[in-house]
């Protein structure tokens, strides 16, 4: 049995078709994410635990609790159970070359590197970022913007602590160079260097909203998240990023997304990696 199936099963609650399309409505309006008819079990399963904290009887009374206002913060709590945050360092590598081997050597010298990861999830896209760019610029200026909607995994990636599984697909020489290997009780587990951890800012940002102002960036990774969005939110998310893009400046986005029909200006130099003119 799943774990949602258990946890559901075990909570006994029925998510009736018209209380998921309640959440449906919710976390597009929030998140302006669009949840599928398939991922009832997942709101189902997730959601569960939340109605027994709140000793409550039903998805519909749970929904009521959160658009009431009651318990501002109990929203925050349901997007971070509702967001899918799967993530490993160095994902879809030929990003990391191509930033590495073309982006980095036509840089214009003289001011700080600066990339957004808009979505970062637990940190290991802005962390593998940060390795390359310590690696690659040495003693050269560089700052990178680390942003997520979710706060619980903005806590994970600013504590930079993993289990060892994480360092799979981390590089031998960046592993010696930025990662320590806990001992004793930390056995099992690494940390990012210090060094790393205290060039990155991570915050919450809101694709779905209006952006705050973080300056223009010469690279901005949007990778894995439009997967959720519908066309209409997609062609606002990038519209409002496009204003934080350098002209002559990137946006990277997950090899298995498009921007067919979602914006005109930006122009294809690789599969999933665009330039603004
Ligand atoms: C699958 S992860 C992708 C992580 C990383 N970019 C990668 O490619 O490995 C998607 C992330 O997008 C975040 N997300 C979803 N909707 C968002 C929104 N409206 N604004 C900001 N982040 C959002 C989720 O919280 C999640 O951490």
């Amino acid at each position: 049995m799943t774990t949602a199936a258990a946890e559901r099963q075990e909570a006994g609650y029925r998510l009736l078709d018209s209380e998921f399309t309640q959440f449906q409505g919710l976390l597009y309006r929030l998140a302006g994410i669009s949840l599928s008819p398939a991922k009832k079990a997942l709101v189902c399963g997730r959601l569960a635990k939340r109605i027994k904290h709140h000793r409550l009887n039903s998805y519909g009374d749970y929904f009521q609790l959160l658009t009431s206002g009651r318990e501002p913060q109990e929203l925050q709590i349901a997007i971070d159970l509702l967001t899918t945050n799967e993530t490993y360092f160095f994902r879809e590598p030929k990003h990391f070359e191509f930033l590495r081997s073309r982006i980095l050597p036509a840089r214009r010298p003289g001011s700080a590197f600066r990339v957004w990861s808009a979505a970062c999830s637990s940190g290991e896209e802005p962390y593998s970022i940060a390795m390359l760019l310590a690696d690659s610029l040495r003693e050269a200026p560089w700052e990178i913007v680390a942003s997520d909607i979710s706060t619980r995994v903005l806590e994970r990636a600013r504590n930079g602590h993993y289990a060892m599984e994480r360092t799979e697909h981390i590089p031998q020489d960046y592993l010696r160079a930025y990662c320590l290997k806990g001992v004793g009780r930390q056995e099992g587990t690494f940390m990012i260097d210090k060094r790393l951890r205290s060039k990155i800012d991570f915050r919450q940002v809101n694709l779905n909203e209006q952006l705050p102002r973080l300056g223009e960036f010469d690279v901005v990774f949007l990778r894995n998240v439009m997967i959720y969005f519908d066309v209409e939110t997609k062609r606002k998310v990038v519209q409002r990023l496009m204003a934080a893009i350098k002209p002559g400046g990137h946006l990277l986005i997950g090899h298995s997304e498009s921007l067919n029909g979602v914006n005109e200006e930006l122009q294809v130099v690789a599969p999933s990696i665009y330039r603004k003119p």
